[in-house]
């Protein structure tokens, strides 16, 4: 019969790899709360609306990426991301009357219908951080700080942090007139998604991948529209403070103007951090303001920043397997005696396996070299004499003591 395989795009996360996750998780768990962040666990699925309305219509998350399904007359969508989620439970739990900033962070499975390649992948996983309530650039700062407090203490480097300001609505506005302008004489010559972003959101446009089209927009009148310091005076000094925290607390970044992010929400900073050493996926985190996004979704007018990474992208990069070894072993060709063992090892706290089949005793010394840290012997003389002999499998060292002793610690 033939066998059922995981979805093209989805991947087991075995018990071998298992431990990598464990400590991206703990790390999260550790670094965010140093910076006062709570866990937010929202549902996988939600209204199909939110996302539309909480992403952006023009998005490709939006438009072609969304696993979208209808139970009982209701459109529903699997999240792609995990930002309007946060946003729609921020309202609907009425957040917005804690003390600001109110800081949450989150992991867990995301979902888009994408071309699976290395680093992409349909059902993938995400950790990221929202803060809430802040307008000032102090909070951009601190949200760049746990991005990559978080990345080094995962160890992780030869990363680059890239930033921009996309502005607020009024000077994007001019921006995106300057643009249209510019790129009328082209507009048969683009793609034909590119023709349609032309239209509904021109901002996507520097987001292209189409060889033919950044042949377009390397053009010098181009360039020049796309490099000029469009920005209005408030978003200007807005991205200029935070340049100076990221200056004296040594951040090492470089400004990309044409970072415009994959997703509608966002306004003034915006910023990735990208792997040296990941193919053409190298974004590892994705991030920005989206001051609009809270009232455009039906709450108090709340400004708001936070990032997202890829998680499967941190894991090809730590690549180092983490196994864990359980704690102890016992070894006996007396079951009872192995059962009473194991289970006031595991009581006093430690992770602790018997052989469950009684095989010979050199086979289970050599089972327990494999998976365990010391080995418990329990051989006859052990057993009369109320004693168990404690060998390290590492060292090989090995002793005899009272089995009432706390030994195992
Ligand atoms: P995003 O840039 O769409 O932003 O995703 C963030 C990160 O998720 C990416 O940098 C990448 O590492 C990972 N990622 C995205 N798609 C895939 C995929 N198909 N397979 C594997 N990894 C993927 C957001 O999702 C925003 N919600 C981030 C944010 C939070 N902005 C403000 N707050």
């Amino acid at each position: 019969m033939a066998i059922i395989k995981a979805q093209k795009g989805t991947k087991d996360i075995l018990p071998a790899d298992i431990g990598l996750w464990h400590f991206m998780e703990k790390t999260a768990l550790d670094i965010f709360s140093r910076y006062g962040a709570k866990e937010i666990r929202t549902p996988i699925f939600e209204a199909t609306e939110l996302f539309a309305r909480g992403v952006g219509d023009t998005t490709d998350i939006v438009n072609k990426e969304m696993y979208t399904f209808e139970k009982s007359e209701r459109s529903l969508t699997l999240r792609p991301e995990n930002t309007a989620g946060v946003v729609r439970s921020f309202i609907e739990n009425g957040m917005h009357r804690l003390s600001a900033p109110v800081k949450l962070w989150y992991k867990g499975p995301m979902f888009r219908y994408e071309r699976p390649q290395a680093g992409r992948q349909r059902q993938f996983h995400q950790v990221g951080v929202e803060v809430f309530g802040i307008k000032q650039p102090t909070a951009d700062a601190e949200v760049i700080f746990m991005a990559t407090n978080y990345l080094k203490a995962l160890g992780l480097n030869n990363l680059s942090v890239e930033i921009n300001s996309l502005g607020c609505p009024d000077c994007r506005e001019i921006f995106k007139s300057k643009l249209k302008e510019v790129l009328k004489p082209y507009l048969s010559e683009m793609c034909p998604d590119c023709q349609t972003r032309y239209e509904k959101n021109p901002l996507r446009l520097l987001d292209c991948k189409v060889p033919e089209c950044n042949e377009i927009y390397a053009k010098p009148e181009i360039q020049s529209v796309i490099q000029s310091d469009f920005i209005c005076d408030d978003c200007s000094s807005h991205f200029e403070e935070l340049k100076t925290y990221l200056n004296e607390l040594k951040i090492d970044y470089s400004i990309n103007k044409l970072l415009v992010r994959g997703l509608d929400y966002y306004n003034r900073t915006v910023f990735e951090i990208k792997s040296n050493s990941l193919g053409s996926q190298n974004a590892v985190c994705g991030g920005g303001r989206y001051d609009s996004l809270v009232k455009n979704l039906g709450g108090e007018d709340t400004p708001a920043i936070g990032f997202a990474m890829g998680m499967e992208r941190l894991a090809a990069l730590l690549n180092e397997k983490m196994e864990y070894k359980t704690h102890a072993f016992v070894i006996s060709n007396n079951s009872l005696e192995a059962i009473k063992l194991t289970e006031e090892v595991r009581n006093a706290g430690f992770s602790c396996e018997f052989d469950l089949t009684n095989k010979k005793f050199v086979k289970q010394l050599e089972k327990a070299s494999k998976v365990a840290k010391y080995a418990l012997i329990l051989g006859e003389d052990e057993i009369a004499q109320n004693k168990v002999t404690v060998k390290n499998l590492e060292t090989s060292e090995q002793k005899t003591v009272n089995r009432d002793s706390k030994f195992f610690i």
